[in-house]
């Protein structure tokens, strides 16, 4: 792709971005300077040891949290200019999150737990039923719509997981360590289900994963260290 287009299919842009936590009297920077894009439509893996400041950079491009320096830019937002109301609106529209340990409200069935979010998008109670049951067959989860999740597998409840992340049609998915609490091979069909779900709508995710297996699914790799954000090559050395 050459650098016009990429500039114009740039989805994310995160721009001289660094973040300081307060320990104590001391500031610890995490994140120093870190320029990168990802496009839309593309499956980005994050890898990165513990403590490299994966899921701050999530929180950040979610908003979650504010950073110390620097930019990021969605859609052509720039986070900064948004109020935190405002911010908490586009996150809950445009962004879809999935969780390690799944996060399904255990009180629910699956398809409750799906419609809970579109419902939260402004869908009425039967319509977001009905969506969430067909969500759920259409992934050949139809008999377990009113399994509350301790009645479904490690695998199952993350299917859930990623349907419920992706019910509302949010351009962008941010998933951390999602596949973390499964095999390898369920760990890949997971991202192949995230894949699927993406394709139709040029949907954009980045995927923080300690599982090179995982990682190399991806369309392409990002690694996070000490010294900033760097580019898997194509022909991966592992
Ligand atoms: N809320 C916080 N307050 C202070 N330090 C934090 C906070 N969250 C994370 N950190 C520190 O920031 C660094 C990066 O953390 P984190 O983003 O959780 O890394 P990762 O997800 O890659 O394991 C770690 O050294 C961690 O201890
Ligand atoms: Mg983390």
């Amino acid at each position: 792709m050459n650098a016009e287009a990429d500039d114009r299919e740039a989805f994310v842009r995160v721009s001289g971005l660094s973040h300081v936590y307060a320990q104590g009297t001391q500031a610890q920077v995490v994140l120093p300077d870190l320029n990168f894009t990802l496009r839309r439509g593309e499956i980005v893996a994050l890898l990165g040891r513990s403590g490299s400041g994966k899921t701050t950079l999530l929180n950040l491009i979610s908003g979650i949290e504010a950073p110390g320096q620097g930019e990021i830019e969605i859609a052509g937002h720039a986070l900064s200019t948004l109020n935190e109301q405002a911010r908490t609106r586009f996150r809950r529209r445009h962004i879809g999150f999935i969780y390690q340990f799944f996060n399904l409200v255990p009180s629910l069935s699956a398809a409750e737990n799906i419609a809970l979010i579109l419902e939260l998008n402004g869908a009425p109670l039967k319509a977001a039923m009905t969506q969430a049951r067909d969500l759920l067959a259409s992934i050949g989860l139809g008999a377990k719509t009113g399994h509350f999740p301790a009645q479904l597998s490690g695998g199952e409840q993350q299917r859930v997981a990623i349907l419920r992340a992706l019910a509302h049609a949010p351009a962008l998915i941010l998933a951390d360590e999602p596949t973390g609490n499964l095999d390898a091979h369920s760990g890949q069909e997971m991202l192949q289900l995230l894949r699927e779900q993406l394709r139709a709508r040029r949907g954009t995710a980045l995927v923080v994963t300690h599982s090179l297996a995982v990682a190399r699914t991806a369309d392409r790799i990002l690694t996070l260290d000490e010294g900033g954000i760097h580019e898997q090559a194509g022909d991966f050395a592992w």
